[in-house]
């Protein structure tokens, strides 16, 4: 019988990507398949998130639960990855002990060492170190599923924001060589990937060793990426204000496959917090990058993340935010409460702002947002779309759902021959979280 993996999953598109990972390297080493139920897996692996809230203690809860599953099954292995296992390291095996296995997000490639290692010696194995770019050289080629696929180009982040923990549990920013990525693109092509998203926590802070020794910086890899035969539209995500450079920005000029939606995000709208926040430009400067990203790419769709409540936060900061909303329009964005992150900086700040305050400025902001996104939406209505479809509407079994340039869900009635490529259709209506089309004469 097949063995099995289960892998629960908390946290960002970065995470998923490591998940997924993790399975093609279990898949390879262990025979591992992957099942989405527990109760039927040989081992289970937690791959946590710290970025928000108290990720720590939800992980040692839902161990609790799994534990149970051991006691009838000695060999079950169970681990856990991700950032919460970076920072809490060793502490977690003391606290937990029937977990086997602690790794961060640099050593996942070498979990078959780890099970190995443990099955041998009896004893739990902790490995969170950041062991520069070797994962990628360790890992087997991504499995392909569907014509949209991630490649994860650079790792970590150098940028220290003062609520932050990803350079702490990450580690700093690592570039994949150009070739390796190009390499990884074309492979992906072959399988008929025709829209990939470029992935990093700072994907614009890329600087990739070229063959001849030159440095490949993010504009390069794009200008390259667009040239790869079978891709048609490229995507990034996250990318950060600071890194925006004049090339990039001309890269929207000139490189057509980049699509028109960018998720660029400002935190918040206020001078003085985004100095305590060390984000490392003014909002002149951020709305100054925006028009000229405008003026190069007319009609750019622009999604961003806004933090609420950051210490000493006041009423005044917060109008700045509301102004800056309205000021830039944006077609979308995660907004969250801050949350103090113990080893950051930020959480040695005085002035907390008290929790009702906060949330009801979250509630604020988010409406404004979500009447620009509803807006944006509404504007499609009667537009034609050359979407990509990906599959199988969610909800209705005879329609097929597809997303277009700026990263709608548009469900729509055709025949599912189309599944895995662009089609033109027309929005014919404008839903809260999706978009309904038909398909273009
Ligand atoms: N690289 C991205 C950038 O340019 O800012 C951010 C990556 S971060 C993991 C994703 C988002 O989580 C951030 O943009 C921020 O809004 C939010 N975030 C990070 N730390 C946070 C904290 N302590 N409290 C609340 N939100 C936080
Ligand atoms: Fe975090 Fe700031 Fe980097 S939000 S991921 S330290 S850019």
């Amino acid at each position: 019988m097949t063995r099995k993996l289960y892998i629960r999953t908390f946290g960002c598109q970065m995470n998923e990507y490591d998940s997924d990972r993790m399975a093609d390297v279990l898949a390879a080493s262990e025979g591992l398949a992957r099942t989405d139920r527990a109760e039927d897996a040989d081992v289970i692996l937690f791959n946590t998130c710290s970025v928000r809230e108290k990720a720590a203690e939800r992980v040692f809860h839902d161990l609790g639960r799994v534990r149970a599953l051991k006691a009838g099954r000695p060999d079950l292995l169970i681990g856990v990855g991700g950032c919460v296992a970076s920072q809490e390291g060793g502490a977690i095996v003391k606290r937990a002990p029937y977990v086997d296995l602690v790794f961060g997000p640099q050593t996942l490639h070498r979990l078959p060492e780890l099970i190995r290692a443990r099955r041998e010696s009896g004893r739990a194995q902790v490995d969170t170190s950041f062991p520069e770019i070797e994962k990628f050289d360790r890992l087997p080629p991504p499995r392909v599923e569907g014509a949209a696929a991630f490649v994860s180009i650079m790792e970590g982040c150098s940028k220290y924001c003062t609520f932050c923990v990803v350079p702490y549990t990450r580690g700093e920013e690592v570039s994949r060589p150009l070739a390796d990525v190009l390499t990884e693109v074309a492979d992906l092509a072959l399988q008929g990937v025709k829209e990939v998203t470029l992935l990093g926590q700072n994907v614009n802070a890329y600087r990739g060793a070229g063959d001849d020794g030159s440095i490949a910086d993010f504009a390069t890899l794009v200008e390259h990426v667009a040239e790869m035969p079978g891709i048609e539209r490229i995507r990034y995500t996250t990318s950060h204000p600071k890194e925006m450079t004049p090339r990039l920005v001309d890269v929207y000029r000139t490189v057509d496959k980049l699509v028109s939606q960018l998720h660029l995000p400002v935190q918040s709208g206020s001078d003085r917090i985004l100095a305590a926040m060390k984000r490392g430009y003014t909002t002149l400067e951020y709305k100054s990058t925006v028009r000229k990203l405008r003026a190069a790419r007319p009609g750019l769709s622009l999604s961003t993340d806004f933090i609420v409540g950051f210490p000493g936060e006041t009423d005044e900061d917060f109008e700045r935010t509301m102004r800056l909303v309205d000021d830039v329009g944006f077609d979308g964005a995660f907004s969250f409460l801050y949350s103090p992150r113990p080893g950051t900086p930020a959480v040695e700040l005085p002035d907390p702002v008290p929790r009702e305050i906060a949330q009801a400025r979250l509630a604020r902001l988010q409406s404004a947002i979500d009447a620009q996104y509803g807006a944006a939406s509404a504007a499609m209505v009667g537009t034609r779309q050359r979407v990509l479809v990906t599959g199988r509407a969610a909800k209705h079994a005879n329609e097929l759902a597809a997303r277009t340039d700026n990263n709608r869900v548009v469900n729509f009635a055709a025949d599912p021959s189309v599944i895995g490529s662009y089609v033109d259709i027309v929005v014919t209506a404008a839903l809260p979280h999706s978009l309904r089309g038909e398909p273009a004469a």
